[in-house]
């Protein structure tokens, strides 16, 4: 199987093919999801909630991430594996962002990084892009900055509109090969997408963009009620839970009623 390259998506947005990413955190959603042809696997920041149970991204750190990356890295023959700089990671300076991005390369077998962050990360994408790392860059809303935004909210409605298209044009101009754009209007996000030359994935940001980004725990079901609300942008694809609690619990009965294990499980 060809590995998917940078040059490849540009390909497909000239084509008007979308491309698909989803999240992945393991070995087996990653066998999984490149099987069935998804095109990037994102080993995302969001790793804080959905693998280490905390309430929002920003706990997460890179002795965390990287071993999840190489999972995924190590499970994948066809997709494109995107590790995710997680907050704190590489703020400081263009030099502590390439120093943890080349860990992400060494360490987590990342084929690409991804960074949030606007015009204010133009000279860190330059850096890491001179230095052979491609760069995926995040606007819009950008979770790390939870606080600093306050809360989750629509990013680039009236005249913040000129901020998210200033954003996207600066990490092009970076060098960055694409761009997440989350919580954008979508009729923003589609101009943005027509104007740039290069790659715009969306997560709540309509049917304009390139491409998709959906949180895999998200479309695929297994969270619980207690684990919060979906957000509106989110659609369910399967119901993993519902399989998973089922399986469970009809274990379990069996153990208890004796019904397994049976004669042909037993030497
Ligand atoms: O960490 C993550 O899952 C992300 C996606 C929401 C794009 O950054
Ligand atoms: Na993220």
């Amino acid at each position: 199987v060809r590995k998917v390259r940078t040059h490849h998506l540009a390909d497909m947005k000239a084509r008007g093919e979308k491309i698909t990413m989803l999240t992945s955190y393991d070995m087996y959603t990653a066998r999984i999801f490149d099987e069935a042809g998804i095109d990037i696997l994102l080993v995302g920041d969001s790793a804080a909630n959905n693998v280490y149970g905390n309430e929002t991204s920003l706990p997460v750190t890179v002795d965390e991430l990287i071993p999840l990356t190489r999972a995924v890295a190590r499970s994948t023959k066809r997709a494109m594996v995107l590790g995710d700089l997680p907050f704190g990671s590489y703020q400081a300076s263009p030099e502590q962002a390439y120093l943890t991005a080349v860990r992400f390369m060494k360490e987590g077998l990342a084929h690409a990084i991804k960074l949030e962050g606007g015009a204010e990360m133009a000279p860190t994408i330059r850096k890491l892009v001179e230095g052979g790392i491609p760069v995926c860059a995040h606007i819009g809303f950008t979770p790390q900055s939870e606080h600093a935004l306050g809360g989750y909210r629509v990013q680039g409605r009236g005249d913040a509109a000129e901020k998210v298209k200033a954003d996207a044009r600066a990490v092009a101009d970076a060098g960055a090969f694409a761009v997440v754009m989350e919580m954008v209007p979508g009729d923003i996000a589609e101009q943005i997408s027509k104007e740039l030359e290069i790659v715009t994935i969306g997560i709540g940001a309509g049917a304009g963009c390139d491409g998709q980004v959906l949180v895999w725990t998200d479309a695929m079901g297994i969270r619980g009620p207690d684990d919060g609300k979906l957000p509106r942008f989110v659609k369910k694809y399967a119901d993993v839970r519902g399989q998973l609690l089922e399986g469970a619990k009809a274990y379990a009965a069996e153990v208890k009623s004796g019904a397994f294990p049976g004669p042909e499980h037993t030497f």
